[in-house]
């Protein structure tokens, strides 16, 4: 039986990492979770539920009770406010005890999966065999995340964006509960100079060489 082949792929926001992701796993034919879309329904159900962000307990109770049909109305999760109020219920211990098993079973599939996030290399799924830590400078993913924000509509200067960039990367990296550190056997890819055809390169090199060794 050919190995399992799980492809953790990690990074900041607009980094390019859902973009690397979702190609890896059209071309390796494998099941792909984006992991930032069970935190922002999460955050989206806190919101609808009129409780704060801040309250741990009403969070836990939001992330237990997501289930897959909540990860399908893009244009909700995909919002600056959703990307917001995701990144301040990850921040409690409970909330990602609470979406664990979903993404471990996830990761555990026959075959293999590829799941993006900001833990999988240390927390998911510390055993993956491919480990990916995408990051770029913040101007060029603030950038990237301006063009496709306008590009549908909403209204937002390119210097709240990067405001909102920076301010999540460092709560994402300074929580206490599995914050967004790279995996020391990770492989770091900056994709500043690359667009997406480059970057998918270069992240199909990395599994290739993975795939070698394992
Ligand atoms: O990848 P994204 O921008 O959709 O993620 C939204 C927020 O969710 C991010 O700021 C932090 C949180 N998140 C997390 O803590 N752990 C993950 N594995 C994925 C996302």
């Amino acid at each position: 039986m050919t190995p399992s082949l799980i492809i953790a792929v990690d990074g900041p926001a607009a980094s390019g990492k859902g973009s690397i992701a979702s190609r890896l796993a059209a071309h390796y034919g494998l099941p792909h979770l984006d992991t930032g879309l069970l935190y922002r329904a999460t955050g989206l159900k806190v919101l609808a539920a009129g409780d704060d962000l801040a309250d741990a307990e009403a969070a836990t109770r939001a992330a237990g009770s997501v289930t897959p049909g909540d990860l399908i109305d893009e244009a909700a999760l995909t919002s600056r406010g959703a990307g917001e109020a995701a990144s301040r219920v990850a921040s409690h211990p409970g909330v990602r005890a609470a979406l664990l098993k979903l993404q471990q079973d996830f990761a555990r599939q026959a075959g293999g999966a590829v799941l993006d996030g900001r833990d999988i290399g240390t927390v998911i799924a510390p055993d993956a065999p491919v480990k990916l830590f995408v990051t770029a400078r913040p101007e060029t993913r603030a950038h990237r995340r301006w063009l496709q924000l306008t590009g549908r509509g909403e209204a937002i200067a390119f210097d709240d964006m990067l405001a909102d960039i920076i301010r999540r990367d460092e709560r994402d990296a300074g929580r206490g509960a599995a914050p967004m550190v790279m995996a020391d056997d990770a492989v770091l890819l900056d994709t500043t100079e690359m667009d997406i055809e480059a970057a998918f390169d270069a992240a199909r090199r990395v599994v290739e060489a993975a795939r070698v060794r394992h």
